[in-house]
C-alpha cells in the first residue's frame, strides 16, 4: 500500500528498474507489445501505482502527477527505441526476404489509337505551318450553325442530328465553329488545325454517337481548290503511303463553295476490292473509302467574321479521325475504340505516353 509522496516516487523508481530489466531480455516485436500492456496497459503496473494518486496530501498531488506522467514517457521513449531496433534486425534475416521471387510486372500504359491518329495528322499539318486550336464541345447555335451560313429552318441542320442542350446551346456537331473562333479572333492570313470531339444522334455499327473531328482551314490571298488538292493529296500520303490515290467527288456543304467529298483508296485491299477472296468489307468493293468533307470557304461564312470575301479566299476541310485510324491499323469494327477492351489497347503499346 502507498501511503504518501515519498513511497508513491519510490514504487516508480522500482517500477522503472524493473522495466530496464524486462526490455533487456525482450527478442522480437511481439513480445514488445506484450510488454506494452503489461507495464502501460490500462490494468497494467503504471496504472496501479497511480491508483494510490487521489490518496495522497493535497500538496503532494502535482509533484506526484507530474513524476507518474514522466515515468510513463521514459517508457514509452525506450519501448520506441526497441521497437526500432528490432524492426531493422528483422528485416535484415535472411529468411525474412526470398531474393528468388520474381520481380512484379510493371505495368505502363499506351497512347489510345485515336490519340495516336489526331497526334500523326497534327503533326503533318503543323509541319506545314498550321497552327492547332481547340474550343468548347458545348457550342451555341451561331457556331455550329448560323455563322457557317446554316441558318434556322435550313435543310443542311436535318444532316446532322444535333443533341441540343437548350434551344440556343447544343453540342457541337462538327469542328466548324473553330473556323469561325479563330477567324474571329485571328486577322488572314491563318492556317490552323482543330481536333476535337463532336456529337450526333446517330448509334449503330458504324455510327458513334460521340466521334472525333480535324477541322482544318487556310485562308490567304489567291486560295483555290488546287491548293486544297494539293495540301490534302500530300496530307494522305504521308498518313497512309505514296501511292494512296485521292478522289474528290463534288458534294454540298453549306459553309464551301464549291465543295467535294474525298475519298482515299482503300488501305484495306489496295483499291482492289478484295482481301484474298473475299469481298472487301470497308470499302464494299468500291476500292475507294470516303474520308472528309472540304471545299473553299464560303464568301458568306467569311462576311460573318469580318474578312473581307474580295480580298480573301481560303480552303476548309473536316477530317474523320475515327475513318482514318480504322484504315490505319486495319480495324473494322468502330466500337473497339470505345470499350477501353485492354486486349485491344494493349496492341498500341509501341507508342508509350
Ligand atoms: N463540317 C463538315 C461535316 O461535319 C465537314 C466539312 C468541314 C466540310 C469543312 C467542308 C469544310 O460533315
Amino acid at each position: 500500500m502507498v501511503r504518501n509522496a515519498k513511497e508513491f516516487l519510490k514504487k516508480l523508481e522500482e517500477l522503472k528498474s524493473k522495466f530496464s530489466e524486462s526490455i533487456g531480455k525482450i527478442n522480437s516485436i511481439k513480445e514488445l507489445e506484450e510488454l506494452k500492456v503489461k507495464f502501460l496497459g490500462r490494468k497494467g503496473e503504471l496504472a496501479k501505482i497511480m491508483k494510490a494518486l487521489p490518496g495522497l496530501a493535497k500538496e503532494d498531488k502535482p509533484m506526484a502527477g507530474k513524476a507518474g506522467n514522466e515515468t510513463k514517457n521514459w517508457i514509452e521513449d525506450l519501448l520506441a527505441q526497441k521497437k526500432e531496433i528490432l524492426e531493422q534486425t528483422e528485416m535484415s534475416k535472411p529468411s525474412s526476404f526470398d531474393h528468388t521471387l520474381p520481380g512484379r510486372e510493371i505495368w505502363s500504359g499506351s497512347l489510345h489509337p485515336i490519340t495516336i491518329t489526331i497526334q500523326e495528322i497534327c503533326s503533318v499539318f503543323v509541319s506545314l505551318g498550321y497552327e492547332i486550336v481547340t474550343g468548347p464541345e458545348i457550342e451555341t447555335d451561331f457556331y455550329n450553325f448560323e455563322a457557317l451560313n446554316i441558318p434556322k429552318d435550313h435543310p443542311a441542320r436535318d444532316m446532322q442530328d444535333t443533341l441540343y442542350i437548350s434551344d440556343n446551346i447544343l453540342l457541337r456537331t462538327h469542328t466548324s465553329p473553330l473556323q469561325i473562333r479563330t477567324m474571329l479572333n485571328t486577322k488572314p492570313p491563318v492556317a490552323a488545325i482543330a481536333p476535337g470531339k463532336v456529337y450526333r444522334r446517330d448509334s449503330d455499327l458504324t455510327h458513334s454517337p460521340m466521334f472525333h473531328q480535324i477541322e482544318g482551314f487556310l485562308v490567304d490571298k489567291d486560295v483555290n481548290m488546287g491548293d486544297l488538292r494539293g495540301t490534302l493529296t500530300y496530307f494522305v500520303q504521308h498518313i497512309f503511303s505514296k501511292d494512296t490515290k485521292v478522289r474528290f467527288r463534288p458534294s454540298f456543304f453549306p459553309f464551301t463553295e464549291p465543295s467535294a467529298e474525298v475519298d482515299i483508296s482503300c488501305v484495306i485491299c489496295n483499291g482492289t476490292g478484295f482481301v484474298g477472296n473475299e469481298p472487301c468489307r470497308v470499302c464494299k468493293q468500291t476500292g475507294f473509302v470516303e474520308i472528309l468533307g472540304c471545299g473553299l470557304i464560303d464568301p458568306k461564312v467569311f462576311e460573318s467574321v469580318g474578312y473581307d470575301p474580295e480580298a480573301y479566299s481560303g480552303f476548309a476541310f473536316g477530317l474523320g479521325v475515327e475513318r482514318v485510324a480504322m484504315l490505319k491499323y486495319g480495324i473494322n469494327d468502330l466500337r473497339l475504340f470505345f470499350e477501353n477492351d485492354t486486349r485491344f489497347l494493349n496492341q498500341f503499346l509501341d507508342f508509350p505516353v
